[in-house]
């Protein structure tokens, strides 16, 4: 595997799934592969989990790891081409990311979307100049349309939790105060879709994903409809697409609670984090034996780790 934006990088689906299991009983079986490489992972935006994982995943591997808060502890970083520079950014991408490659062998980049323009954040700007320019291979930490190691961490947590073969799982929109970016659920659909899972997305109209991630899958406006005999509940915000970056809606009936997951099969509750509570979810749904946010999160170590493997092996 050259680069790993998407779930579309990897070689063969089951079978990474299958060494991320692997991996979890034996973290340091692969201590070899990374000995004298080193990993840069680049922050553009805030992290804990991504960070964390990602550097115990390229540490577990034996590799060395460096980390770069873009805008904090470095120059801050222009990324227009053909700009008259004369504004707050001394340094272009364009001769930073060259540079970050000669000094390691991976490079892991974190850009959100900057909700400025919907091209420039569904072209994925940012990340594409780091493959273009940097010489070494890339991986997404979350991009503006896409996070493919949350979604490789959620899958893999599915199949940890799931009680029969084809489990219902439902993608759920919930309120939060602020605009989110839509990369966690495209992701997540687009993975899912990989998958012979049922799923079923549910939001509040005006919060359609883009056609590309969703492909045929039809839309259940109607939250309880949805969650009738799911096993799993995912949640998350975003904000809107078609009126891009916009928050239509706070509905709190679209909070998850305790009666919400009653019309479920006896459902598992999940959400990438940081999560709003008695936003998104409440306390007593979160606090309870049927949250595994915390699974999932650990999840992401080993999720990192099948990445960097497939990457060096390469
Ligand atoms: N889920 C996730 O990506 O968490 P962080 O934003 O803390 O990295």
């Amino acid at each position: 595997m050259q680069h790993f934006t998407s779930v579309y990088d990897l070689p063969n689906l089951t079978e990474a799934i299958n060494t991320a299991r692997e991996i979890k009983n034996n973290p340091y079986g692969y201590q070899y592969l990374g000995k004298n490489k080193t990993i840069v992972l680049i922050f553009f935006d805030s992290s804990l989990r991504t960070r964390l994982s990602t550097q115990k995943a390229a540490m577990n591997l034996g590799m060395n790891t460096m980390v770069l808060n873009v805008n904090q502890d470095g120059w801050r970083l222009e990324s227009e081409m053909g700009v008259v520079m004369d504004g707050d950014k001394p340094e272009h991408l364009r001769e930073a990311i060259p540079v970050i490659g000669r000094y390691c062998d991976i490079i892991g980049v974190r850009a959100f979307a900057r909700f400025e323009s919907k091209e420039d954040d569904y072209t994925e700007k940012i990340l594409n100049q780091f493959i273009q320019f940097a010489g070494v291979p890339i991986i997404s930490m979350e991009a503006a349309t896409r996070h493919p190691l949350q979604s490789f961490a959620d899958h893999m947590t599915i199949e940890e939790f799931k009680t029969r073969a084809r489990p219902k799982v439902v993608l759920s929109w919930a309120p939060h105060p602020r605009a989110l970016p839509q990369a966690v659920v495209n992701s997540f659909v687009e993975w899912m879709r990989q998958t012979d899972y049922d799923l079923v997305v549910t939001h509040p109209k005006g919060y359609e994903l883009d056609p590309r991630f969703m492909g045929n899958l039809e839309v259940q406006y109607d939250q309880d409809k949805a969650f009738d005999g799911a096993d799993f509940i995912y949640a998350k915000n975003w904000s809107s697409y078609t009126q891009y970056g916009e928050i239509l809606s706070k509905d709190m009936n679209w909070t998850v609670t305790a009666q919400k997951m009653a019309l479920t099969n006896n459902a598992k509750f999940m959400h990438c984090l940081p999560v709003r509570r008695n936003m998104i979810v409440t306390d007593e749904v979160l606090d309870s034996p049927s949250s595994i946010v915390i699974d999932e999160a650990e999840n992401r170590v080993y999720s990192a780790q099948a990445v960097l493997k497939m990457i060096l092996e390469a």
